[in-house]
Formats: structure tokens, C-alpha cells, sequence
């Protein structure tokens, strides 16, 4: 969604602000713009354009900004098509103040009614331009700029990170969020702002990360936070661990295949950080809630979006499996508005890559309301999930750049089976023999991922070969189905073939009225209690000439009499196969999307982080 970047300091602003942009490129955007204050000409100047960024870089080359604070932005359209008025930074009617906004501002329409009224002048058809007009109404010549925001937020109903610059004010920047991220990038003779971490990966390591209703004042020397009424806040700086490598393609053609293949190294750290060398013990740094809270939990109540919710189905067959408890999963946008039948006895999980998800910090909310203590399985450090939470369990998967989420999946998935494996300890729902054994075979997965890795050029070829089937359906069974809805969904979000994960059992009470030569059918079969039954679909789907891609057991030679395009994937217990499956799914999904020509790394209408309703 849309992205902001600001700097105050004592370099050219300009290319601090680009090369911010372009690290936010990745979150999904449609036009981009920026701010600097002009000191020579004492003005404010805007430069701004529909599309990519290299279309705003092109007009910043003819036309250069010079100057040492300003704003950027990337604009994700929501109010008003995405064209060169609609894109952010916004300007008052004197053209002396600068805003960049992410989120939506709900009495907007009032708003500009009343402001239009006062006589002032609206350019754009956003719901963001009246945050500007407000502060220029308050914007009085002995009061400080922040000063004024403030005034004028607290007439806003709605959600927002916001960037401002004023030309009476030349070295100040102020930030303020509430709902949308902001993180503040504390340098030497400079200071950063940012709706995202790898914006600043390039300048600063030392970060604030803002509270929700907080307001920022920044100069070049100076960093001060306060709430939105004013009262200061002390700040509290924290080091971003991700390094910049991380967030670079470092020769890869595209982030998602990059971090396709870092999924064993993440998931090798995954094991090495929270399993005990000598003891085999599982911890967790940051859980907070008591193991007796745990131990005495009676359900457990798992909330995410997309694909993260696929990882929390996974989890519910996990910690079923593992602890015998009952485990309810739920999409946070249906969660939050169902009166969930939750309380003190459950646990909520809110697993979250980006931990901004709207819904899921909604859903978060209403689980904290009705006294269920929630623990956050996120990856961004910082982030508004987090704060909101009881406890956390990082997934540490660093900085994942491409849309589509891979090695976040496979980093989540992975915490749901510590945490299954850490809860029966706890709980005593398997014997501490069964737990250690279950660590043994978890501890070979990243190996596993590697062999299936080697394979890729195959798995090209298969991808390659059915790209032009016009749908595609997705059949597994048990702890497999999460993984069908999770090739499905790769598939649809980067090549936009119309996809279907369905639970393979499901088949003949609805899909299989689907199946013809027309239709490419990708059946995840390894080893299980449920294989022969999946064959029997496997059988079904031939025998209406349904062409069968097969994700079988290394050595499955049954599977070859009824298909020729098998993918194999090596033996594991059937537990821990989801996280093995998935790579062939995603490199499915992959290859198909590139041989039609697809911008895999920034999907159409997607983002990155879906930090509205
Ligand atoms: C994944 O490929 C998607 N782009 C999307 O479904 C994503 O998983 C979802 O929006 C949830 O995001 P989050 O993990 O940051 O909460």
C-alpha cells in the first residue's frame, strides 16, 4: 500500500527521498510523488507523477529539487483514480505546507464541505487533501507547525500516517500515525521518516518506532515524540537487525525467487535460535504469557489474512495433533464483526508478516476486548501487532520484498510447529521421547527444502508447460489442504490464472463438475494416512481427462501409471510435509506467472500490506 519517506538533514534531500521510495516500491503502488523546501527560493516544491517511480525520476532529472528536508510517497489509489492531482505530497492553498498520507480518512466528505465553505481550494478527489487545508487553517504565525497538526488531527476521524513540511519552518519535519505505521530513523545530522523499515535501511540502524496516536517533531539534530494531545513522550530507540543485503536482489531476477530459495537457510535459523543445543528444549524470547497461562488454556483461537491464514490452518492441525486442543481458525475480517465466542479461557494467535494487517489488529482488538490474551507470530519488529499483543513469537524470515509470501509462509508455518511441539511439553499431551523424535525430523526439513531446490529446472519445465491452461485447480487432504489453498492462491496473485484450493474430499460435491482436457488439476499426494484416498481422486480426475500435475513421495511409483508430470519431494513424516510441498507449489506459481510475462515481484492491485479495511 501507499509508502512514505521523510528527511530533515544536512544532505540533499532529493536522492535521500528516491532511494527510500524505491525501497518501498515492493508494498504496491500506482503514482509517486515528492516535497522538498526550496531554500534559496524560501518555497515549498512539488514534483509528481502517475506510474512507476522511474517516471517521477525522470521528471526530477529535468527538473531537480534542491533542498534539505522533504517528503516522498508512494500512492496505493483508494479515493480518486491514480493521476498526477490525486498523487501525494498534497499542498494548501498558499502552497507553503506539504502532506504525504497513508490510511483513509473517513469524514472527509464533511470536511471538505466545510473547508470549501471557508473558502478554501481543493485540486484532488482525495480524502487526504483535507488534512493539509485543516493545518493550514490552524496553521496561525506564531504557532510551530506540529502545533497545528495536531489541531488539525484531532478533527480527522479515520486512519493515518502522515509527513508534513512547512516553508516558514524550514528544517522541521513532523510525522504522526494512528492506525498506519511510522517509524522515525534516528542519524547523525539527520533524521528519517518512514511508514516502512527498508526505507531506511540505506541511511540509519537506530529506529523509533511510533506509538499509535503519537506525533513526531523532527530537525536534523533533534527527534521529539509526543501524544496527539500533546503530552511528551520518552522515546525509546530500538536496532533494526535486517541488514540491507537482505533487502537487495543480490543478482536473483526477482525477490520472490530470491526468497524462494532462502527458505532453508531461514528455517536452519528458525531451529538454531529457538531449539536448545544440549537440551533439544524449545524457548521463545518474547512469549510473555506464562507457561501456567498456557498449560491452563482450554482453546485456542488462531486469526490472519491470506496466506498467513493458511499458515494458522496449518497450526490447527499442528497443535490439534500435538496437544489435543481445539483449534478455531478465522479470517480476521470475518472474525472481527461475528461476536466470536471467546473469553479468558482462549488463546488467540495473530499470525501476521507485516503485523499492520487492518483486519487482523481489528480482530486482535476484539479478542483483547472479550479477555483472550493474544500472542503475535509476526515478523516485523516493532510493529503495531506487536505493541498490541501479550506476547510474540518473531518469525524472523528478515525483510520479505516480494508481494507474494513465501519464505514468511514457510517462517510461519514453522513457528506454528514449535509452538505445537513447546505446548504439548507444557501440557504433557506427549510423552518428552515423542517430542524429541518429532525435533529430529524437524531438524532435516531444511535439508529436505534443498533437495527439492535442486529440482527447480524440472519444475520449470512442468510450469512452463501447462502455463497456458486457462484455471487451475489445487486438491490435498488433511495437513495438506492448507497447502492446496496456498498453491492456489500463489498461483492467482502473480499470473492471475483463476485458481481453486479445494480439500480433495470436496471434489464430487461441487469441482468436479469442473473437470476437463481444459483444466490443469494439481493434486498434492505424499505419503499419508490419507494417500490411497487420494489417488482415488487422482483416478476420478483422469478418467474425465483432467491433466493431473502430481506432488508424490520420492520412490511413489504408483503415482507414475496415472500421470506423467510428478514432482517429487522427498520422504518425511506426514506432519511435516507442508513445509516441504509448498516450495514445489511456489515454484509452480513462479515459473508459470514469468512464462506469461507477469510482474511477479509487484502484482496488479495488490500491496505488500493491507493497512486498510
Ligand atoms: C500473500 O502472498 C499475500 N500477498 C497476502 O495474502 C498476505 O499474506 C495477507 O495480506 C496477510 O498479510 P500479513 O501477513 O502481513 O498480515
Amino acid at each position: 500500500m501507499c509508502g512514505i519517506v521523510g528527511y530533515v538533514g544536512d544532505k540533499q534531500a532529493q536522492p535521500m527521498l528516491l532511494s527510500g521510495l524505491k525501497r518501498l516500491e515492493y508494498r504496491g503502488y500506482d503514482s509517486s510523488g515528492m516535497a522538498i523546501i526550496l531554500p534559496q527560493k524560501n518555497a515549498v516544491s512539488v514534483r509528481k507523477s502517475p506510474g512507476k517511480i522511474i517516471a517521477l525520476e525522470k521528471i526530477l532529472k529535468n527538473k531537480p529539487l534542491s533542498g534539505f528536508t522533504g517528503i516522498a510517497h508512494t500512492r496505493w489509489a483508494t479515493h480518486g483514480e491514480p493521476n498526477q492531482a490525486n498523487a501525494h505530497p498534497h499542498l494548501d492553498c498558499k502552497e507553503e505546507i506539504a502532506l504525504v498520507h497513508n490510511g483513509i480518512i473517513e469524514n472527509y466528505a464533511k470536511l471538505k464541505h466545510d473547508l470549501i465553505q471557508e473558502g478554501h481550494k481543493f485540486i484532488s478527489q482525495t480524502d487526504t487533501e483535507v488534512i493539509v487545508h485543516l493545518i493550514e487553517k490552524f496553521y496561525h504565525n506564531s504557532i510551530p507547525l506540529e502545533e497545528a497538526v495536531r489541531m488539525a488531527l484531532a478533527k480527522v476521524e479515520g486512519s493515518f500516517a502522515i509527513g508534513v513540511i512547512a516553508k516558514r519552518e524550514p528544517g522541521k519535519l513532523v510525522g504522526a500515525r494512528l492506525g498506519s505505521p511510522l517509524v522515525v530513523g534516528v542519524g547523525k545530522n539527520e533524521n528519517f521518516l518512514a511508514s516502512d523499515v527498508p526505507a531506511l535501511l540505506d541511511f540509519v540502524q537506530d529506529v523509533v518506532y511510533l506509538g499509535d496516536g503519537e506525533i513526531a517533531t523532527l530537525t536534523k539534530d533533534v527527534v521529539k515524540v509526543a501524544k496527539l494531545d500533546g503530552e511528551p513522550v520518552k522515546i525509546a530507540i530500538s536496532r533494526i537487525v535486517w541488514d540491507i543485503s537482505q533487502a537487495q536482489k543480490n543478482g536473483w531476477p526477482h525477490f520472490m525467487i530470491k526468497e524462494i530459495n532462502e527458505q532453508p537457510k531461514i528455517l536452519e535459523g528458525i531451529l538454531n535460535q529457538r531449539i536448545r543445543k544440549d537440551t533439544s528444549e524449545i524457548f521463545f524470547e518474547h512469549l510473555d504469557i506464562l507457561s501456567a497461562e498456557l498449560a491452563a488454556t482450554e482453546k485456542i483461537n488462531i486469526v490472519a489474512c491470506g496466506t498467513a491464514y493458511h499458515a494458522g490452518l496449518c497450526g490447527k492441525y499442528i497443535i490439534e495433533e500435538l496437544c489435543r486442543i481445539p483449534v478455531s481458525v478465522d479470517v480476521s475480517s470475518e472474525f472481527r464483526y461475528r461476536d466470536p465466542l471467546i473469553g479468558p479461557d482462549t488463546l488467540t494467535i495473530a499470525v501476521s508478516q507485516s503485523g499492520e494487517t487492518a483486519d487482523t489488529l481489528a480482530a486482535v482488538r476484539e479478542a483483547r476486548k472479550k479477555g483472550s490474551k493474544v500472542l503475535a507470530v509476526c515478523n516485523v519488529l516493532g510493529s503495531s501487532l506487536v505493541r498490541e499483543s501479550d506476547g510474540v513469537i518473531y518469525t524472523h524470515a528478515g525483510p520479505e520484498i516480494g508481494v507474494a509470501s513465501t519464505k514468511a509462509y514457510t517462517a510461519q508455518v514453522a513457528i506454528m510447529y514449535l509452538l505445537g511441539l513447546y505446548l504439548a511439553g507444557v501440557r504433557k499431551s506427549i510423552s518428552r521421547e515423542k517430542i524429541e523424535t518429532y525435533i529430529e525430523i524437524f531438524k532435516t526439513c531444511p535439508q529436505l527444502q534443498r533437495e527439492v531446490l535442486k529440482h527447480q529446472e524440472s519444475i520449470k519445465a512442468i510450469a512452463h508447460k501447462h502455463s497456458h491452461f486457462g484455471s487451475f485447480l489445487f486438491l490435498g487432504r488433511g495437513i495438506n489442504y492448507p497447502s492446496a489453498l496456498e498453491g492456489a492462491l500463489k498461483l492467482k496473485e502473480i499470473s492471475y490464472i483463476p485458481a481453486e484450493g479445494y480439500a480433495a474430499g470436496e471434489m464430487k460435491h461441487g469441482p468436479i463438475a469442473l473437470i476437463d482436457e481444459y483444466r490443469a488439476v494439481v493434486c498434492i499426494a505424499p505419503q499419508s494416512k490419507v494417500y490411497e484416498k487420494m489417488v482415488s481422486n487422482i483416478q476420478e480426475i483422469r478418467s474425465r481427462h483432467g491433466t493431473i500435475i502430481a506432488i508424490a513421495t520420492e520412490g511413489d511409483d504408483k503415482i507414475k501409471d496415472l500421470t506423467r508430470e510428478v514432482i517429487y519431494t522427498p520422504k518425511i513424516d506426514e506432519l511435516f510435509s507442508p513445509i516441504i510441498v509448498v516450495l514445489p507449489l511456489q515454484l509452480l506459481a513462479y515459473h508459470i506467472a514469468i512464462k506469461r510475462g507477469c510482474d511477479v515481484d509487484q502484482p496488479r492491485n495488490l500491496a505488500k500490506s493491507v493497512t486498510v479495511e
